[in-house]
């Protein structure tokens, strides 16, 4: 398959989706931050089978990022990412600079609530939603897509931005895409790279854990007992929990007594040595 066309500024964006308005073509956006993976490509594959065209915004977000957080030592890898992106037929590639994302002055955010404020990432990153929400904002009416795709893997910021857009009227289809696994369980990661090889050995505990707390909750075990368990569980192999949290899929809110199984999800967030690992799964 072809190269991906580079587009490096807003401009080139604007002119490039333009072009294939005209020619009465559906594109559809996958915003990333590099350093690609099986995950995010399965996200351009999903999204090519449902546009015509699909644009991957490459984009490391500092606002995202807490001073004490990895912005400076976040992985980026462009030419190996552009390679990703040519063998599943990428069709362009969104790589704006940090200077014209944010210049001189710049002065405005999205102030977000629900979904965004339930006590999970947020309570660990309380500026993170803001920066994701403010980049996906600009990125949404930079490409004016017909579709944008998320993963599941970020399950708040997936319930955060379909939030964001609607509330906002922002004109796209937002579409969430399966949390692509290693065989051992571990999701994967851009992070997982900061593993050693004796954490990378520890790291699929999380999924295993939240496994065998999905199955204890179908068992009838209640709610803080099976987030207790599985707390414990993941202390006892060497990980520093922040979160692991039973709740309701729709609003990530705690979940109403005598909820059913079916409508429930587990999230988790827990360190491992400095790296921060999360992950989530439907009960
Ligand atoms: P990043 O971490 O690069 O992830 C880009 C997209 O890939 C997100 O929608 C994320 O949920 C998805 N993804 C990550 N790992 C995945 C996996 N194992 N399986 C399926 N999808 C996976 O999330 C961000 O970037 C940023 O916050 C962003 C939305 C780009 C805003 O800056």
């Amino acid at each position: 398959m072809g190269q991906p066309v580079i587009l490096d500024s807003v401009a080139a964006l604007r002119r490039w989706r333009e072009a294939e308005r005209k020619a009465g073509r559906t594109v559809g956006l996958v915003p990333t931050m590099g350093a690609l993976h099986a995950g995010h490509i399965s996200l351009v594959k999903t999204m090519k089978g449902m546009t015509d065209k699909v644009v991957t915004s490459i984009f490391v977000n500092p606002t995202q990022f807490a001073p004490n957080e990895d912005f400076s030592k976040y992985p980026r890898t462009f030419e190996g990412d552009v390679k990703l992106l040519s063998q599943v037929g990428g069709d362009a590639v969104f790589a704006p600079q940090v200077a014209e994302m944010y210049p001189e002055g710049f002065a405005t955010t999205v102030s977000l609530d629900g979904p965004a404020k339930v006590g999970l990432e947020d309570a660990f990153r309380p500026t993170h939603f803001a920066g994701v929400a403010t980049v996906v904002t600009k990125l949404l009416l930079q490409a004016l897509p017909d579709k944008a795709i998320f993963g599941e893997k970020d399950f708040q910021q997936l319930a955060v931005i379909r939030r964001f857009v609607r509330d906002l009227d922002i004109p796209v289809e937002i579409l969430g895409g399966v949390t692509q696994r290693e065989a051992d369980g571990l999701a994967l990661s851009s992070r997982n790279v900061y593993l050693s090889p004796e954490e990378r050995v520890l790291a699929p505990t999380i999924h295993r854990v939240l496994t065998n707390a999905a199955n204890s909750i179908r068992e009838g075990v209640g709610i803080a007992q099976a987030e207790l368990v599985a707390k414990e569980a993941l202390e006892a192999a060497g990980f520093a929990v922040d979160y692991v949290a039973i709740r309701d899929t729709a609003s990530l809110a705690a979940p109403k007594i005598g909820a059913s199984p079916d409508s429930l999800r587990i999230l988790c967030a827990a360190k491992l040595g400095k790296t921060r690992l999360i992950d989530n799964i439907a009960v």
